[in-house]
C-alpha cells in the first residue's frame, strides 16, 4: 500500500497524517489548530489519501472492466462520497437511505450496486427509478418482492444473486464474518441455481450478475481465492444453462493494517482475479469500504480529567464509544497518541484507560494502552478512524454527533458541522395531556 509508517514512527499516525516538528498534521494542516478551530471531538478526513486509494484500485484492477462499488455504510459524509466519486468509483448501497446519499452526492444510479437482506418496497421502487447497476439478492422472498415491483413500475430490475460461498474468513470478530453457511447473508449455493432459473423466466427481472462478500478486515487472499472458485464454478455451470453473465462482484472487506502492519495483499488478489475473469469475459466488481476510507481519517479528542482508581489510570476524553464504537463493540484496536508531542518523549509512559463521558464501563477507545501519561487539556489522536467511526456514531446519552472536516488543497472544509441541541430533539413532540 506504500504506507511508510510504522508502529511507533515518530514519522506520523497514518499515512496523510505525518508528524512535522513534533506536532501531528493532516498533510500541511497543524490538527492542534483544526480542534481550535473547530472543537473537539471531531473527524479529519484527508481527500488526498481517499483518491489515492480509489486510484490504486482502479491501477491494481486495470486488466478487466472494473467497478469499483464504494461501500457507502464505512463512511458516507456526501463530500467523501462526492470526491470517491469524481475518483470514478460508484457505490455500493444497503438502504434507501445510502441511496439518497450516492445519488446526493453525484454519484450515477448505474454505478450503485444494492445489496442488503432486508429490501423493502419502497426502497426497491426507488432503486428503480435512479436505474441502479443491479440489485444483489439475498432470498427468494425478496427476489419475488423485487419482480411485483418491477412488474407493477413496468421497469425491468437488473439482478445478481448473492451467493453465501460457505468459506472461511478469517475475521477480527465474529460480527464481521458473513461468508459461512450459518449466517444471515446470502443464498446457499445449492439454491441459487434455481433463483437464476426463476429470474431468467422472469418478464421484468435481467439477470447480470452474481456475488459475494465474506466479512470484514479480512487480510489473506486466500478466503476470496475460496469464494472466486465457488463463485465462477457457478458461472460457469450457469453459462453451460445458457443463463449469460455479465459481472462477478467479490464484495469487500479487505483489511488494513490498524497498527502500520500491511493489509490485505490487493496485487496477489488483482493475479488471482483478473486471468479468471478475462478469460470469460466477465467484468469485476469489488465493494471497499474500510480499505478506501479507513487510513484517511482521524477523530481528535481532548483530555478532560486523568484519575486513578481501582490501581488503574483512566484518561476521560471527550470522545468515546458515542463517536467511535469499534474499540467497544467489536474489541477493535486504534492508534492513539498525543498530537503535540511524540509518545515517548521525555515523558513517562504508563498503561491508561483512554474512556469517554458515557455512563457504561464499555465506554472506552482503549485499555491499558501504554501512553505518555496525558495532561487534561491535551490533545489525543485516534487513528485509522476514517472508516466505521462518524458512520457508526450515535446520539447516545443525548450527545451531540461530531463535527467533519475534509482537508483538501492545503484548506480545511467543515463538511458536517456539529450537531445543534435543537437538532437532538428535532422530531420530538410532547403530547398536550387530555385530563
Ligand atoms: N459489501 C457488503 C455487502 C458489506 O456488508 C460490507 C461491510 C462491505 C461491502 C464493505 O466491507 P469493508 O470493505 O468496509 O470491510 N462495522 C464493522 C464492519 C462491518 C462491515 C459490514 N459490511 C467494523 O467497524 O469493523
Amino acid at each position: 500500500m506504500g504506507e511508510g509508517i510504522l508502529t511507533g514512527d515518530p514519522a506520523g499516525i497514518a499515512p496523510g497524517f505525518p508528524r512535522v516538528e513534533g506536532a501531528l498534521h493532516c498533510r500541511t494542516l497543524a490538527l492542534e489548530g483544526l480542534a481550535e478551530r473547530f472543537g473537539t471531538p471531531l473527524y479529519v478526513y484527508d481527500a488526498q489519501g481517499i483518491e489515492a486509494r480509489v486510484r490504486h484500485f482502479r491501477e491494481t484492477f486495470s486488466g478487466v472492466e472494473f467497478l469499483l462499488a464504494y461501500s457507502v455504510k464505512a463512511n458516507g459524509n456526501l463530500a467523501v462520497l462526492n470526491r470517491i466519486g469524481a475518483a470514478g468509483a460508484g457505490a455500493d448501497i444497503v438502504s434507501g437511505g445510502e441511496l439518497h446519499r450516492a445519488l446526493a452526492a453525484g454519484i450515477p444510479g448505474d454505478r450503485i450496486v444494492f445489496a442488503g437482506v432486508g429490501k423493502t418496497e419502497f426502497e426497491m421502487e426507488a432503486a428503480l427509478r435512479a436505474g441502479v447497476h443491479a440489485f444483489h439478492v439475498e432470498s427468494d422472498g425478496e427476489l419475488a418482492r423485487l419482480e411485483a415491483v418491477a412488474t407493477r413500475l413496468g421497469t425491468p430490475a437488473p439482478v445478481a444473486i448473492r451467493v453465501n460461498p460457505d468459506v472461511e474468513s478469517p475475521t477480527p470478530h465474529e460480527y464481521t464474518r458473513t461468508g459461512h453457511a450459518a449466517s444471515k447473508f446470502g443464498v446457499p449455493v445449492s439454491e441459487a441455481k434455481e433463483l437464476y432459473r426463476q429470474a431468467d423466466a422472469a418478464s421484468h427481472l435481467r439477470v447480470r450478475g452474481i456475488g459475494a462478500h465474506i466479512g470484514s478486515q479480512i487480510v489473506d487472499v486466500d478466503p476470496y481465492t475460496d469464494a472466486l472458485a465457488v463463485l465462477l464454478a457457478m458461472a460457469d455451470e450457469l453459462a453451460a444453462d445458457g443463463v449469460e453473465l455479465e459481472y462477478l462482484d467479490l464484495g469487500g472487506g479487505f483489511g488494513v493494517g490498524y497498527d502500520g502492519e500491511p493489509g490485505l495483499p490487493l496485487e496477489e488478489l488483482a493475479a488471482a482475479v483478473v486471468p479468471e475473469l478475462s478469460r470469460r469475459d466477465l467484468r469485476l466488481v469489488l465493494e471497499p469500504g474500510r480499505s478506501v476510507v479507513g487510513h484517511a481519517g482521524v477523530l481528535l479528542t481532548r483530555v478532560h480529567y486523568v484519575k486513578r482508581s481501582g490501581g488503574k489510570t483512566f484518561v476521560i476524553t471527550d470522545g468515546g464509544m458515542t463517536e467511535l464504537l469499534r474499540p467497544s463493540h467489536y474489541g477493535g484496536w486504534h492508534r492513539i497518541e498525543p498530537v503535540q508531542s511524540p509518545p515517548g518523549e521525555g515523558r513517562e509512559v504508563v498503561p491508561v484507560d483512554v474512556v469517554g463521558p458515557v455512563c457504561e464501563t464499555g465506554d472506552f477507545l482503549a485499555r491499558g494502552r501504554p501512553l505518555p501519561l496525558p495532561r487534561p487539556g491535551e490533545l489525543l489522536a485516534v487513528g485509522t478512524a476514517g472508516a466505521y467511526g462518524f458512520a457508526m456514531a450515535s446520539n447516545y446519552n443525548s450527545r451531540l454527533r461530531p463535527a467533519e472536516v475534509l482537508v483538501e488543497d492545503g484548506r480545511a472544509l467543515l463538511v458536517r458541522r456539529r450537531e445543534t441541541l435543537d437538532e437532538l430533539v428535532r422530531g420530538e413532540e410532547i403530547p398536550p395531556r387530555t385530563d
